[in-house]
């Protein structure tokens, strides 16, 4: 018995080292989640279970991420890594998480994310972002995350961030924004661009504050009247006049404007003309001048022809004058000839 005892120790060993739960987590195999949470953890755990699906690595100390830490848990669905130190990730971090659907990375020391970093997860669906210290944001997060629906990037460092960037987000439907010391000159135009067609096509935003230049610090972005941007240079506009193309050959665009005007100041119809003004009022003064030539033509032809009218009737009255004057010389005769013809009428009717 003693060594049935002993037997079934081992094979409770091998079970756990099988199983693999790390010393600091609890892991529930049922659930497939383990719970890191709150252990004063410096590195992410090894010998993490194989099926494990979510992982709660919050409230640690985690500073620096070993290269493809998970690359033994590929079935992650939910990773949480908030609240910890880590100040940077690369592409290696999420290497071979290709069922990953939620990163949450908010409250940490982030202040720099690589180009396509997030490339392997291509069904991320929420990413949290927030409460780092981003200067900016890469031009793309991944070629093939197109079922993020959510991005927060609130309470950061970021000033600007670009339209490549926005534009490759196709399915996103909530944005945050909130917190962060936004840029708001003429770069901003198709950032705010894309916003206004965002939120028309149903997507969440929170407040976008300007932080520079000075005359709009503390203003919101929507509140900003385009007046503003008259002066952007041509790459500025440029970016602009694409924009309105695009808008434009939206069947609907016309109710995106009118949708906006109501928290805007209205200001938002002018863009159109205002940036360029110059060639518009050239436009109209060749077109006033084409006009009035044409009217001017009108009405000398028209007076033309009633002069030729005129000279015409005073032609055809005067020979009609003369034939009338014909007539009446012969005109008792016919009276005469008539009369006679109508007396036999007249007898057979008394
Ligand atoms: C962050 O984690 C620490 C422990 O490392 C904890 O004391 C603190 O309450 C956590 N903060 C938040 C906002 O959860
Ligand atoms: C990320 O975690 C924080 C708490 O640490 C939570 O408030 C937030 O909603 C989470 N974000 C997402 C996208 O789940
Ligand atoms: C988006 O998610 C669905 C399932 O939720 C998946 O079938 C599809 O492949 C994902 N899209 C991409 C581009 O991977």
């Amino acid at each position: 018995s003693t060594g049935e005892i002993i037997w079934a120790l081992i094979s409770i060993l091998l079970l756990f080292t099988v199983s693999g739960c790390p010393q600091e987590c609890r892991c529930n195999t049922a659930l497939k989640t383990v719970d890191c949470r709150a252990q004063e953890l410096k590195e992410i755990p090894t010998k993490l279970p194989y099926e494990t699906e979510l992982l709660y690595l919050q409230d640690n100390k985690i500073q620096v991420i070993s290269h493809t830490p998970f690359i033994t848990t590929p079935w992650l669905k939910i990773l949480d890594l908030s609240n910890n130190s880590i100040t940077s990730v690369s592409s290696k971090t999420f290497h071979g998480l290709h069922h990953l659907q939620v990163l949450n990375l908010t409250n940490n020391f982030i202040q720099h994310i690589e180009n396509k970093v997030f490339n392997q997860l291509q069904n991320l669906h929420k990413l949290d972002l927030s409460f780092n210290r981003l200067l900016s944001l890469p031009e793309s997060l991944g070629d093939n995350i197109k079922n993020l629906t959510l991005v927060a990037v609130h309470h950061n460092l970021l000033q600007r961030i670009q339209r490549v960037l926005l534009d490759s987000l196709s399915n996103l439907e909530v944005f945050l924004f909130k917190d962060n010391p936004w840029h708001c000159n003429c770069e901003v135009i198709g950032f705010r661009l894309w916003l206004e067609s965002f939120l028309y096509r149903g997507g969440t935003i929170d407040e976008i504050v300007c932080f520079s230049p000075e005359d709009l610090k503390g203003k919101d972005l929507f509140k900003v009247p385009y007046e503003k941007y008259r002066t952007c240079s041509a790459i500025s506009s440029s970016f602009l006049l694409a924009n309105i193309k695009h808008f434009s050959s939206d069947p609907k665009g016309i109710n995106k404007h009118l949708h906006h005007d109501e928290h805007g100041d209205g200001s938002h119809s002018d863009c159109e003309t205002k940036p360029k003004p110059r060639p518009v009022s050239l436009r109209h003064a060749i077109a006033t001048v084409v006009i009035t030539g044409v009217v001017c033509g009108i009405v000398c032809l028209m007076m033309l022809a009633a002069a030729i009218y005129g000279c015409a009737y005073a032609a055809i009255m005067a020979k009609y004058h003369k034939e009338l004057k014909k007539v009446e010389h012969l005109a008792p005769a016919i009276e005469q000839g008539s009369a006679e013809e109508k007396e036999p009428l007249d007898s057979s009717l008394a």
